[in-house]
């Protein structure tokens, strides 16, 4: 037996390293809502991290002996990773997740699916051997989404003594998409998650379809109980970073190319197809062929960041992004005005100063997980931003009363949302944006990780 109490394990880990053109390695942040969440528990909170090795310099990194204290980073052969991430976790079970697939000609399910499925459980062997080889007698272990669905139901073979949990970041599909899986996937996967003792989704509807989907194909949830915790933003970690020098150098630097007096509508994603940022984009464009009074007056400041280019439909959907704020900008735009600013390089403290700036926060994600960003903007914006809020956000959920609610798909509703928005008189903004943020706090990372350890070690 290890020696570890508590252990965590995700594909990405806290950070990732990136080679220098001198050949040295350089630790960055990682991307995304479970990174965010699960940050905040840090190796003073004695759990252990196992993640993947992402990219050569993380391999390097690896081999070098370097690392983070309460890290342990798996070397999985390039190849296998690359089957289990970009081909399996991110090209099915996110776009089945996220129903993003464009049915007529896809998925297929074929002879290079099947190989990339064994790469997929080799990949989730490698985590459940690490883990079982650093678990203690008893210890409590978390597994983290959809691309470790396995790794409950081989831990548990390894190591019955464990606790074992698991949460899902994303979505679930609801059976009649789920099932579009082969049928002996669709159970694998089941199987594997039902190997836990406790299942974790961030809402009450993911948790739903995934019971349905349990019932439909694999005669019940058996004794794994299941558990929705609603992971919401740190204020505290928030608040004291975004009035670092650094933001303010940013929002100096936003303040001069949104240009005086003018009102932004604020988004910040990784350039992901299920978070619609085109149809952002031309509801925005929308808007200022329906109300003319806001051009010149109003600046759609859209950051999205690289994500999964790996994978040739993130490259597309990037260029397709580019190209149509370049479209916006080349008809509307004038002498002093960029209606749409938009930033593709990736920069945490930016994000944080657009958060504070922003009047509007524009969250239409076709279908999402949670989305944190959605809670970070009321949390951090000095002057009480309005939210329009995509009803297939999880954050929906919970947040839904005070945001100006939005079907991601209706372009044209999207664009009268974004109107509202900008016309609501500020006391009833600030007044939104008050309850907004407390909402969005109601359930802070540290809280939402302890919630979830306690419930597995009392059984509950
Ligand atoms: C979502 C997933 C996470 C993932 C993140 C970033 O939030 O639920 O598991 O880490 O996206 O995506 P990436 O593929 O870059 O890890």
């Amino acid at each position: 037996f290890g020696a570890a109490q508590v252990l965590v394990a995700s594909n990405r880990g806290p950070v990732s390293y990136v080679k220098d053109d001198d050949g040295s390695l350089r630790a960055k942040r990682g991307g995304g809502g479970l990174v965010s969440g699960l940050s905040a528990i840090g190796p003073d909170a004695g759990a252990l991290w196992v993640c993947s090795a992402l990219s050569d310099g993380d391999r390097e990194a690896v081999r070098r002996g370097l690392g983070e204290d309460g890290v342990r980073m798996l070397d999985i052969p390039a190849e296998v990773h690359s089957d289990a991430y970009n081909g399996i976790a991110n090209s099915v079970l996110w776009f089945v997740h996220h129903m993003l697939y464009q049915t007529p000609l896809e998925p297929v399910f074929d002879a290079e699916f099947r190989r990339q499925w064994a790469s997929y459980e080799t990949y989730n062997r490698a985590f459940a051997e690490a883990l079982a080889e650093e678990a203690a007698q008893g210890a409590a272990v978390l597994v983290q989404d959809y691309h470790l669905t396995l790794v409950p139901g081989m831990l548990r073979e390894l190591r019955p003594d464990l606790r074992i949990g698991h949460f899902s970041h994303t979505p679930w599909a609801p059976p009649e998409y789920f099932r579009m899986l082969p049928d002996d996937v669709a159970l694998q996967i089941l199987r594997g998650m039902l190997g836990a003792d406790r299942l974790g989704f961030l809402t009450r509807r993911w948790a739903d379809a995934f019971t349905a989907c349990c019932e439909r194909f694999a005669g019940g949830l058996g004794d794994t109980r299941i558990g929705v915790h609603g992971l919401g933003a740190d204020p505290d970690f928030l608040r004291e970073r975004a009035h670092r020098a650094d933001v303010e150098e940013r929002m100096a630097e936003l303040r001069r190319e949104i240009g005086e007096g003018r009102r932004a509508i604020v988004r910040v994603d990784r350039t992901e197809l299920s978070k619609n940022i085109v149809r952002g984009l031309l509801a925005y464009r929308q808007l200022l062929a329906d109300h003319p009074e806001w051009r010149e007056r109003v600046v759609h400041v859209a950051f999205a960041y690289p994500s999964r280019q790996d994978l040739a439909v993130y490259r597309d959907y990037t260029a397709e992004v580019q190209r149509v704020a370049e479209a916006i900008n080349e008809e509307y735009g004038t002498e002093g005005w960029r209606p749409v600013v938009l930033h593709v390089k990736d920069d945490f403290a930016r994000s944080l100063a657009a958060y504070r700036l922003a009047d509007v926060g524009l969250i239409n994600p076709i279908r999402d997980g949670m989305n944190l960003v959605a809670k970070e903007i009321p949390v951090l914006s000095d002057q009480g931003a309005a939210l329009v809020l995509s009803r297939e956000a999880g954050a929906h959920e919970e947040m839904g009363e005070d945001a100006i609610t939005v079907n991601p798909y209706d372009i044209s509703a999207t664009a009268e949302a974004l109107h509202e928005a900008l016309t609501l008189s500020p006391a009833d903004r600030a007044e939104r944006c008050k309850r907004l943020a407390a909402a969005a706090t109601a359930l802070p990372p540290a809280r939402w990780f302890l919630d979830q350890l306690n419930a597995l070690r009392e059984g509950s």
